[in-house]
């Protein structure tokens, strides 16, 4: 029998991560698409979510209303969703040969379940490897700006002025803080798979600077690897 390691070769895993308000979610609609005119068969799926059953999990962790979540279910949410994500959508997705974007992954539990929330590294390390069954990206890009900014940015644009903030936005800035230096950390200890990504500039400049890096990874990249 083939392994799943076998299986998935020929699909291309890629995370996107970085903190709030980096604008990841405008920079993946537009990378998909110009991905798929250059011809590629991608597919964009989220963290928490990409299931009917992980979207509804999602709801749980950025309901604003449940503010006395423990650390712990927090962490366990997120792993119960990522477990349903990877059966349902990545694995099959890459042992398709597809190109996977998927917006948020395990390096954003170790950023704000370990560093954040202070959560052992190792115990989330473990639970990682549980739920993606040790499939991890083959490449990670981090979209890196001062969370000030970045809450700022959430604030004006997402929305609205309002103040409808979700459950995880509502952190202090330490925590962000915290958040921050975590992915620059996992970056810092394995520079083949990260990519960082100057997020504070114009969305022109860092969409240019996001679509060169993922297509030369794709050009040239995984045969490298
Ligand atoms: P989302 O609205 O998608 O945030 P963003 O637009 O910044 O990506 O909400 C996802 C939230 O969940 C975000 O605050 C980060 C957080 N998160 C974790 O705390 N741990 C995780 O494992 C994942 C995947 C996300």
């Amino acid at each position: 029998m083939e392994t799943v390691e076998r299986q998935i070769r020929n699909g291309v895993f890629i995370s996107i991560e970085g903190p709030e308000g980096a604008g990841k979610s405008t920079h993946l609609n537009r990378l998909k698409d110009a991905l798929a005119t250059e011809g590629y068969d991608v597919i964009l799926t989220r963290e928490p979510g990409g299931t009917t059953i992980s979207d509804s999990i999602r709801a749980l962790l950025l309901d604003a209303g449940n503010d006395n979540m423990t650390s712990l279910t927090e962490l366990l949410l997120y792993a119960a969703a990522r477990a349903q994500h990877m059966q349902e959508v990545i694995i099959p997705s890459l042992q398709a040969g597809r190109v996977v974007l998927c917006d948020r992954f395990t390096d954003s539990t170790i950023a704000y379940q370990g560093y954040g929330r202070g959560l052992d590294i190792q115990l989330i390390k473990h639970l990682n490897d549980l739920a993606t069954g040790a499939v991890y990206p083959h490449l990670t890009i981090i979209l890196d700006l001062d969370p000030a900014l970045g809450l700022e940015r959430v604030n004006r644009f997402r929305h609205g002025g309002q103040d409808s903030k979700d459950r995880l936005e509502r952190e202090d800035i330490s925590f962000h803080q915290r958040i921050r230096k975590g992915f620059l950390r996992l970056a810092a200890k394995e520079p083949a798979r990260y990519r960082i990504i100057d997020a504070s500039r114009s969305i022109e400049n860092v969409f240019a600077s996001l679509f060169a890096t993922v297509t030369d990874y794709l050009r040239h990249g995984r045969q490298q690897s």
